[in-house]
Protein backbone atom coordinates (compact mmCIF):
# COMPACT_ATOMS: atom_id res chain seq x y z
CA UNK A 1 0.00 0.00 0.00
CA UNK A 2 1.29 3.53 -1.15
CA UNK A 3 1.08 5.50 2.29
CA UNK A 4 1.98 8.63 0.93
CA UNK A 5 -0.74 11.43 -0.39
CA UNK A 6 -0.40 12.04 -3.73
CA UNK A 7 0.15 15.88 -4.80
CA UNK A 8 -3.92 16.15 -6.04
CA UNK A 9 -4.30 14.55 -2.05
CA UNK A 10 -2.28 17.24 -0.85
CA UNK A 11 -4.28 19.57 -2.66
CA UNK A 12 -7.65 18.42 -1.40
CA UNK A 13 -6.49 18.13 2.27
CA UNK A 14 -5.27 21.58 2.68
CA UNK A 15 -8.38 23.27 0.27
CA UNK A 16 -10.81 21.11 2.92
CA UNK A 17 -9.16 22.40 5.75
CA UNK A 18 -9.03 25.84 4.48
CA UNK A 19 -12.72 25.80 4.07
CA UNK A 20 -13.39 23.72 7.33
CA UNK A 21 -11.38 26.37 9.16
CA UNK A 22 -12.74 28.84 7.79
CA UNK A 23 -16.28 28.14 7.27
CA UNK A 24 -16.79 25.21 9.97
CA UNK A 25 -14.66 25.67 12.78
CA UNK A 26 -16.31 28.88 13.66
CA UNK A 27 -19.41 27.62 14.40
CA UNK A 28 -18.85 24.28 15.68
CA UNK A 29 -19.29 25.16 19.76
CA UNK A 30 -22.40 27.41 19.43
CA UNK A 31 -24.29 24.96 16.85
CA UNK A 32 -23.48 22.40 19.74
CA UNK A 33 -24.77 24.64 22.46
CA UNK A 34 -28.01 25.38 20.31
CA UNK A 35 -28.28 22.55 18.99
CA UNK A 36 -28.76 24.04 15.84
CA UNK A 37 -28.57 21.58 12.28
CA UNK A 38 -25.33 22.57 10.54
CA UNK A 39 -27.21 23.30 7.26
CA UNK A 40 -24.98 26.56 6.52
CA UNK A 41 -21.77 24.26 6.76
CA UNK A 42 -23.67 21.80 4.83
CA UNK A 43 -23.99 24.19 1.79
CA UNK A 44 -20.44 25.15 2.04
CA UNK A 45 -19.34 21.71 1.49
CA UNK A 46 -22.05 21.33 -1.34
CA UNK A 47 -20.38 24.56 -3.01
CA UNK A 48 -17.12 23.34 -2.67
CA UNK A 49 -18.42 19.98 -4.71
CA UNK A 50 -17.84 17.83 -1.35
CA UNK A 51 -20.76 15.88 -1.01
CA UNK A 52 -19.63 13.16 -3.67
CA UNK A 53 -15.75 12.80 -3.51
CA UNK A 54 -16.21 8.80 -4.32
CA UNK A 55 -18.88 8.99 -7.37
CA UNK A 56 -18.03 9.86 -10.89
CA UNK A 57 -18.43 12.98 -12.43
CA UNK A 58 -21.73 11.40 -14.72
CA UNK A 59 -23.32 11.46 -11.61
CA UNK A 60 -22.67 14.32 -9.90
CA UNK A 61 -19.61 13.23 -7.90
CA UNK A 62 -15.87 14.61 -7.93
CA UNK A 63 -14.71 11.74 -9.58
CA UNK A 64 -12.32 10.62 -6.95
CA UNK A 65 -12.12 7.44 -4.78
CA UNK A 66 -12.91 7.21 -1.19
CA UNK A 67 -8.92 7.12 0.53
CA UNK A 68 -9.78 11.34 -1.20
CA UNK A 69 -13.29 11.21 0.49
CA UNK A 70 -12.02 10.13 3.87
CA UNK A 71 -9.02 12.27 3.83
CA UNK A 72 -11.74 15.42 3.39
CA UNK A 73 -14.04 13.95 5.99
CA UNK A 74 -11.39 13.96 8.57
CA UNK A 75 -10.42 17.57 7.97
CA UNK A 76 -14.46 18.23 8.07
CA UNK A 77 -14.82 16.63 11.30
CA UNK A 78 -11.65 18.22 13.09
CA UNK A 79 -13.21 21.13 12.71
CA UNK A 80 -16.75 20.21 13.58
CA UNK A 81 -17.82 16.49 14.18
CA UNK A 82 -21.84 17.16 13.72
CA UNK A 83 -20.90 18.82 10.23
CA UNK A 84 -18.67 15.58 9.36
CA UNK A 85 -21.15 13.07 10.41
CA UNK A 86 -23.97 15.01 7.74
CA UNK A 87 -21.44 14.43 5.29
CA UNK A 88 -20.59 11.26 6.33
CA UNK A 89 -24.11 9.82 5.86
CA UNK A 90 -24.98 11.85 2.92
CA UNK A 91 -22.14 10.16 0.93
CA UNK A 92 -21.83 6.76 2.69
CA UNK A 93 -24.97 5.90 3.80
CA UNK A 94 -27.26 7.55 1.51
CA UNK A 95 -25.54 7.94 -1.61
CA UNK A 96 -23.49 4.90 -2.10
CA UNK A 97 -26.18 2.29 -1.76
CA UNK A 98 -28.07 4.28 -4.69
CA UNK A 99 -24.77 4.29 -6.52
CA UNK A 100 -24.04 0.62 -6.28
CA UNK A 101 -27.69 -1.01 -6.30
CA UNK A 102 -30.00 1.76 -7.88
CA UNK A 103 -31.46 1.31 -11.46
CA UNK A 104 -30.73 4.64 -13.89
CA UNK A 105 -33.88 5.94 -12.86
CA UNK A 106 -33.10 6.16 -9.43
CA UNK A 107 -29.16 7.63 -9.78
CA UNK A 108 -31.29 10.60 -11.19
CA UNK A 109 -33.51 11.02 -9.30
CA UNK A 110 -31.45 10.95 -6.00
CA UNK A 111 -27.99 10.06 -6.84
CA UNK A 112 -27.40 12.99 -8.69
CA UNK A 113 -29.07 15.59 -6.18
CA UNK A 114 -27.14 13.90 -3.22
CA UNK A 115 -23.85 14.64 -4.61
CA UNK A 116 -24.70 18.08 -5.57
CA UNK A 117 -25.73 18.54 -2.26
CA UNK A 118 -28.93 19.81 -3.29
CA UNK A 119 -30.79 17.03 -1.11
CA UNK A 120 -29.92 15.82 2.03
CA UNK A 121 -29.94 11.65 2.63
CA UNK A 122 -30.01 9.59 5.65
CA UNK A 123 -29.95 5.88 6.24
CA UNK A 124 -32.73 4.15 8.37
CA UNK A 125 -31.89 0.39 10.54
CA UNK A 126 -32.37 0.44 13.86
CA UNK A 127 -35.72 0.47 15.55
CA UNK A 128 -36.78 0.28 18.79
CA UNK A 129 -35.98 -3.43 19.46
CA UNK A 130 -33.41 -4.10 17.04
CA UNK A 131 -30.14 -2.20 17.39
CA UNK A 132 -27.23 -4.90 16.98
CA UNK A 133 -29.39 -7.20 16.06
CA UNK A 134 -30.24 -5.34 13.09
CA UNK A 135 -31.52 -8.46 11.04
CA UNK A 136 -34.68 -8.62 13.64
CA UNK A 137 -36.18 -5.60 12.58
CA UNK A 138 -39.64 -5.33 12.40
CA UNK A 139 -40.63 -2.61 10.44
CA UNK A 140 -42.81 -4.35 7.41
CA UNK A 141 -43.51 -3.77 3.98
CA UNK A 142 -46.61 -5.23 2.18
CA UNK A 143 -47.12 -5.14 -1.39
CA UNK A 144 -50.12 -3.58 -2.49
CA UNK A 145 -50.19 -2.96 -6.45
CA UNK A 146 -47.41 -1.22 -7.36
CA UNK A 147 -46.90 0.38 -4.41
CA UNK A 148 -45.06 -1.15 -1.19
CA UNK A 149 -47.07 -0.52 2.66
CA UNK A 150 -44.68 0.43 5.37
CA UNK A 151 -46.02 0.08 8.78
CA UNK A 152 -43.11 0.71 11.81
CA UNK A 153 -40.86 3.08 13.84
CA UNK A 154 -37.43 3.99 12.91
CA UNK A 155 -34.88 5.25 15.60
CA UNK A 156 -31.41 7.36 16.07
CA UNK A 157 -32.02 8.47 12.32
CA UNK A 158 -28.68 10.65 11.92
CA UNK A 159 -29.74 13.95 9.51
CA UNK A 160 -33.78 13.09 10.65
CA UNK A 161 -35.86 15.82 9.81
CA UNK A 162 -33.84 17.36 7.83
CA UNK A 163 -33.08 15.03 5.26
CA UNK A 164 -35.07 14.83 2.03
CA UNK A 165 -34.15 11.33 1.03
CA UNK A 166 -34.32 8.26 3.29
CA UNK A 167 -33.13 4.79 2.50
CA UNK A 168 -35.37 2.60 5.06
CA UNK A 169 -35.19 -0.91 5.81
CA UNK A 170 -38.22 -3.08 5.95
CA UNK A 171 -39.17 -6.71 6.28
CA UNK A 172 -41.69 -8.23 3.36
CA UNK A 173 -41.65 -11.62 5.91
CA UNK A 174 -41.00 -11.00 8.96
CA UNK A 175 -40.67 -15.14 9.12
CA UNK A 176 -38.32 -15.11 6.74
CA UNK A 177 -35.38 -13.24 9.12
CA UNK A 178 -32.75 -10.89 7.27
CA UNK A 179 -33.59 -12.55 4.07
CA UNK A 180 -36.88 -10.52 3.61
CA UNK A 181 -35.26 -7.35 4.47
CA UNK A 182 -35.64 -4.87 1.82
CA UNK A 183 -34.47 -1.74 0.81
CA UNK A 184 -36.73 1.25 -0.14
CA UNK A 185 -36.24 4.79 -1.02
CA UNK A 186 -38.78 7.22 0.73
CA UNK A 187 -39.19 10.81 0.35
CA UNK A 188 -39.85 13.13 3.07
CA UNK A 189 -43.40 14.58 2.70
CA UNK A 190 -44.54 10.82 1.76
CA UNK A 191 -47.97 10.46 3.21
CA UNK A 192 -47.83 8.31 6.48
CA UNK A 193 -44.04 8.84 6.76
CA UNK A 194 -43.72 11.53 9.95
CA UNK A 195 -41.29 12.45 12.80
CA UNK A 196 -41.15 11.52 16.35
CA UNK A 197 -38.97 12.32 19.21
CA UNK A 198 -36.19 14.11 18.46
CA UNK A 199 -32.84 12.64 20.70
CA UNK A 200 -31.50 14.90 23.17
CA UNK A 201 -28.10 13.22 23.07
CA UNK A 202 -24.53 13.98 25.04
CA UNK A 203 -22.26 14.63 21.98
CA UNK A 204 -22.73 15.55 18.25
CA UNK A 205 -25.41 17.86 19.54
CA UNK A 206 -25.76 19.84 16.70
CA UNK A 207 -26.78 16.80 14.26
CA UNK A 208 -30.27 15.53 14.42
CA UNK A 209 -31.20 12.34 15.54
CA UNK A 210 -35.00 11.63 14.69
CA UNK A 211 -37.52 8.67 15.49
CA UNK A 212 -39.21 7.86 12.23
CA UNK A 213 -42.95 6.71 12.01
CA UNK A 214 -44.45 5.08 9.20
CA UNK A 215 -48.05 4.58 9.22
CA UNK A 216 -49.74 2.83 5.82
CA UNK A 217 -47.04 4.70 4.05
CA UNK A 218 -47.04 3.78 0.27
CA UNK A 219 -44.27 3.93 -1.29
CA UNK A 220 -43.83 3.59 -5.12
CA UNK A 221 -42.49 -0.18 -6.34
CA UNK A 222 -40.25 2.06 -8.24
CA UNK A 223 -38.21 3.14 -5.17
CA UNK A 224 -37.07 -0.31 -4.30
CA UNK A 225 -33.46 -0.51 -3.80
CA UNK A 226 -32.43 -3.94 -4.87
CA UNK A 227 -34.43 -6.82 -5.07
CA UNK A 228 -37.06 -8.34 -2.31
CA UNK A 229 -34.40 -9.64 0.50
CA UNK A 230 -31.62 -8.26 -0.63
CA UNK A 231 -31.60 -5.22 2.20
CA UNK A 232 -30.02 -6.83 4.45
CA UNK A 233 -27.02 -7.60 2.41
CA UNK A 234 -27.32 -3.90 0.88
CA UNK A 235 -27.44 -2.47 4.82
CA UNK A 236 -24.20 -4.45 6.01
CA UNK A 237 -22.12 -3.36 2.11
CA UNK A 238 -23.07 0.04 3.49
CA UNK A 239 -22.44 -0.22 7.02
CA UNK A 240 -18.75 -1.62 5.74
CA UNK A 241 -18.01 1.63 3.74
CA UNK A 242 -19.74 4.07 6.83
CA UNK A 243 -17.67 2.28 9.00
CA UNK A 244 -14.53 3.75 7.41
CA UNK A 245 -16.10 7.48 7.55
CA UNK A 246 -16.54 7.01 10.85
CA UNK A 247 -12.97 5.84 11.43
CA UNK A 248 -12.31 9.19 9.62
CA UNK A 249 -14.75 10.98 11.84
CA UNK A 250 -12.53 9.79 15.54
CA UNK A 251 -9.44 10.28 13.62
CA UNK A 252 -10.28 14.16 13.08
CA UNK A 253 -12.03 14.82 16.85
CA UNK A 254 -9.05 13.27 17.54
CA UNK A 255 -6.37 15.31 15.46
CA UNK A 256 -8.76 18.10 16.77
CA UNK A 257 -7.72 16.91 20.69
CA UNK A 258 -4.20 17.11 20.39
CA UNK A 259 -4.40 20.36 18.36
CA UNK A 260 -5.90 22.01 21.49
CA UNK A 261 -3.67 20.45 23.77
CA UNK A 262 -0.23 21.42 21.35
CA UNK A 263 -1.37 24.68 21.83
CA UNK A 264 -2.65 24.66 25.69
CA UNK A 265 0.62 23.17 26.68
CA UNK A 266 2.52 25.52 24.55
CA UNK A 267 1.12 28.85 26.49
CA UNK A 268 0.78 27.75 29.67
CA UNK A 269 3.17 26.83 32.64
CA UNK A 270 3.14 25.58 36.33
CA UNK A 271 5.98 24.83 38.46
CA UNK A 272 8.62 27.54 36.56
CA UNK A 273 8.22 26.45 32.87
CA UNK A 274 5.84 25.57 29.63
CA UNK A 275 3.30 22.58 30.73
CA UNK A 276 5.04 21.25 27.35
CA UNK A 277 8.61 21.10 28.66
CA UNK A 278 6.97 18.59 31.51
CA UNK A 279 7.99 15.49 30.82
CA UNK A 280 4.93 13.69 32.02
CA UNK A 281 2.40 15.83 29.22
CA UNK A 282 5.15 15.57 26.87
CA UNK A 283 4.84 11.90 26.55
CA UNK A 284 1.21 11.86 26.45
CA UNK A 285 1.47 14.22 23.28
CA UNK A 286 3.43 11.61 21.82
CA UNK A 287 1.09 9.04 22.72
CA UNK A 288 -2.11 11.04 21.22
CA UNK A 289 -0.01 11.80 17.73
CA UNK A 290 1.43 7.94 17.67
CA UNK A 291 -2.20 6.68 18.66
CA UNK A 292 -3.34 9.45 15.82
CA UNK A 293 -1.08 7.96 12.99
CA UNK A 294 -1.85 4.69 13.67
CA UNK A 295 -5.93 5.01 13.22
CA UNK A 296 -5.29 6.68 9.86
CA UNK A 297 -3.54 4.45 8.53
CA UNK A 298 -5.98 1.89 9.31
CA UNK A 299 -8.46 3.81 7.73
CA UNK A 300 -6.53 4.76 4.48
CA UNK A 301 -5.83 0.77 4.50
CA UNK A 302 -9.56 -0.07 4.53
CA UNK A 303 -10.63 2.95 2.14
CA UNK A 304 -7.89 1.85 -0.30
CA UNK A 305 -9.15 -1.68 -0.19
CA UNK A 306 -12.75 -0.41 -1.01
CA UNK A 307 -11.57 1.71 -3.69
CA UNK A 308 -9.30 -1.62 -5.14
CA UNK A 309 -12.28 -3.69 -5.32
CA UNK A 310 -11.45 -6.18 -2.70
CA UNK A 311 -13.19 -7.07 0.25
CA UNK A 312 -12.76 -4.29 2.95
CA UNK A 313 -15.81 -5.56 5.54
CA UNK A 314 -13.18 -6.80 8.47
CA UNK A 315 -10.87 -3.74 7.65
CA UNK A 316 -13.27 -0.98 7.96
CA UNK A 317 -14.49 -2.62 11.38
CA UNK A 318 -10.96 -2.81 12.62
CA UNK A 319 -10.27 0.75 11.86
CA UNK A 320 -13.47 1.98 13.23
CA UNK A 321 -12.85 -0.23 16.42
CA UNK A 322 -9.60 1.31 16.87
CA UNK A 323 -9.80 4.81 15.71
CA UNK A 324 -13.10 5.04 18.13
CA UNK A 325 -11.72 3.66 20.79
CA UNK A 326 -8.52 5.79 20.31
CA UNK A 327 -10.44 8.97 20.13
CA UNK A 328 -11.75 7.84 23.45
CA UNK A 329 -8.33 7.49 25.01
CA UNK A 330 -6.92 10.86 23.65
CA UNK A 331 -10.12 13.22 23.64
CA UNK A 332 -9.69 11.85 27.86
CA UNK A 333 -5.91 12.89 27.77
CA UNK A 334 -6.83 16.30 26.18
CA UNK A 335 -9.43 16.82 28.90
CA UNK A 336 -6.48 16.19 31.65
CA UNK A 337 -4.38 18.05 30.15
CA UNK A 338 -6.47 21.03 30.48
CA UNK A 339 -6.93 20.29 33.76
CA UNK A 340 -10.27 22.64 35.28
CA UNK A 341 -10.58 24.46 32.08
CA UNK A 342 -10.62 21.14 30.14
CA UNK A 343 -13.79 20.38 32.00
CA UNK A 344 -15.25 23.79 31.00
CA UNK A 345 -16.93 25.30 28.14
CA UNK A 346 -14.09 27.92 27.70
CA UNK A 347 -11.99 24.86 25.93
CA UNK A 348 -12.84 22.56 23.05
CA UNK A 349 -11.82 19.18 24.67
CA UNK A 350 -15.32 18.60 26.69
CA UNK A 351 -16.97 19.15 23.48
CA UNK A 352 -14.60 16.92 21.83
CA UNK A 353 -14.74 13.75 24.58
CA UNK A 354 -18.58 13.91 24.39
CA UNK A 355 -18.13 14.14 20.46
CA UNK A 356 -15.82 11.27 20.28
CA UNK A 357 -18.39 9.02 22.52
CA UNK A 358 -20.69 8.30 19.47
CA UNK A 359 -17.75 6.70 17.52
CA UNK A 360 -17.81 3.82 19.54
CA UNK A 361 -21.46 3.57 19.26
CA UNK A 362 -22.68 4.24 16.29
CA UNK A 363 -22.60 2.43 12.63
CA UNK A 364 -21.72 -0.45 14.72
CA UNK A 365 -20.94 0.02 18.44
CA UNK A 366 -17.54 -1.76 19.37
CA UNK A 367 -18.57 -5.09 20.16
CA UNK A 368 -20.59 -5.41 16.57
CA UNK A 369 -17.38 -4.59 15.32
CA UNK A 370 -15.30 -6.93 17.35
CA UNK A 371 -18.19 -10.00 15.95
CA UNK A 372 -17.10 -9.08 12.30
CA UNK A 373 -13.89 -8.83 12.94
CA UNK A 374 -13.49 -11.94 14.72
CA UNK A 375 -15.80 -13.78 12.81
CA UNK A 376 -13.18 -12.73 9.86
CA UNK A 377 -10.13 -14.33 11.46
CA UNK A 378 -12.15 -17.62 12.31
CA UNK A 379 -13.48 -17.99 8.33
CA UNK A 380 -10.03 -17.69 7.17
CA UNK A 381 -8.22 -19.99 9.67
N1 LIG B 1 -21.79 -7.42 3.23
C1 LIG B 1 -22.65 -8.19 2.54
N2 LIG B 1 -23.36 -9.22 3.11
C2 LIG B 1 -23.14 -9.45 4.43
C3 LIG B 1 -22.26 -8.67 5.20
C4 LIG B 1 -21.55 -7.63 4.55
N3 LIG B 1 -20.69 -6.86 5.22
N4 LIG B 1 -22.28 -9.11 6.47
C5 LIG B 1 -23.13 -10.15 6.51
N5 LIG B 1 -23.65 -10.34 5.26
C6 LIG B 1 -24.60 -11.39 4.85
C7 LIG B 1 -24.06 -12.78 5.25
O1 LIG B 1 -23.21 -13.29 4.25
C8 LIG B 1 -25.32 -13.59 5.40
O2 LIG B 1 -25.77 -13.96 4.12
P1 LIG B 1 -26.44 -15.41 3.79
O3 LIG B 1 -27.81 -15.36 4.33
O4 LIG B 1 -26.39 -15.50 2.32
O5 LIG B 1 -25.58 -16.43 4.49
C9 LIG B 1 -26.32 -12.55 5.94
O6 LIG B 1 -25.82 -11.26 5.59
C10 LIG B 1 -26.48 -12.64 7.44
O7 LIG B 1 -25.20 -12.44 8.01
P2 LIG B 1 -24.89 -12.74 9.55
O8 LIG B 1 -25.43 -14.09 9.89
O9 LIG B 1 -23.45 -12.47 9.78
O10 LIG B 1 -25.78 -11.64 10.28
P3 LIG B 1 -26.05 -11.41 11.83
O11 LIG B 1 -27.50 -11.27 12.01
O12 LIG B 1 -25.30 -12.38 12.66
O13 LIG B 1 -25.45 -9.91 12.04
C11 LIG B 1 -23.87 -8.20 12.73
C12 LIG B 1 -24.13 -9.61 12.12
C13 LIG B 1 -22.41 -7.90 12.40
C14 LIG B 1 -24.07 -8.14 14.21
C15 LIG B 1 -24.77 -7.17 12.02
O14 LIG B 1 -26.13 -7.33 12.39
C16 LIG B 1 -24.37 -5.75 12.36
O15 LIG B 1 -23.47 -5.18 11.72
N6 LIG B 1 -25.05 -5.10 13.36
C17 LIG B 1 -24.83 -3.71 13.66
C18 LIG B 1 -25.83 -2.86 12.92
C19 LIG B 1 -25.40 -1.44 12.83
O16 LIG B 1 -24.22 -1.14 12.56
N7 LIG B 1 -26.33 -0.50 12.99
C20 LIG B 1 -26.07 0.90 12.85
C21 LIG B 1 -27.21 1.52 12.12
S1 LIG B 1 -26.92 3.10 11.36
C22 LIG B 1 -26.63 4.22 12.58
O17 LIG B 1 -25.82 3.97 13.39
C23 LIG B 1 -27.36 5.51 12.65
C24 LIG B 1 -26.99 6.53 11.70
O18 LIG B 1 -27.83 7.15 11.14
C25 LIG B 1 -25.56 6.84 11.46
Amino acid sequence: MDIALTESQVMLRDMVRELASREIAPLAAQADREQEFPMRQFRALAAADLLGIPFPEEVGGMGGSTVDYVIALEEVCRACASTGVTMSVQTSLAASPIYRFGTQDQKKRYLEPLCRGERLGAYSLSEPGSGTDAAALACVAHRDGDDYVLTGTKVFVTNGFHADVYIVYATVDPALKHKGITAFIVEKGTPGFSFGKKEDKLGIRASSTYELLFKDCRVPAANRLGAEGEGFKIAMWTLDGGRIGISAQAIGIAQAALDACLRYTDERETFGKRLSDHQAIAFMLAEMATDIEAARLLCWRAASLKDAGKDHGEAASIAKLFASEMAMRTTTKAVQIHGGYGYTTDFPVERLMRDAKITEIYEGTSEAQRMVISRAELAAR
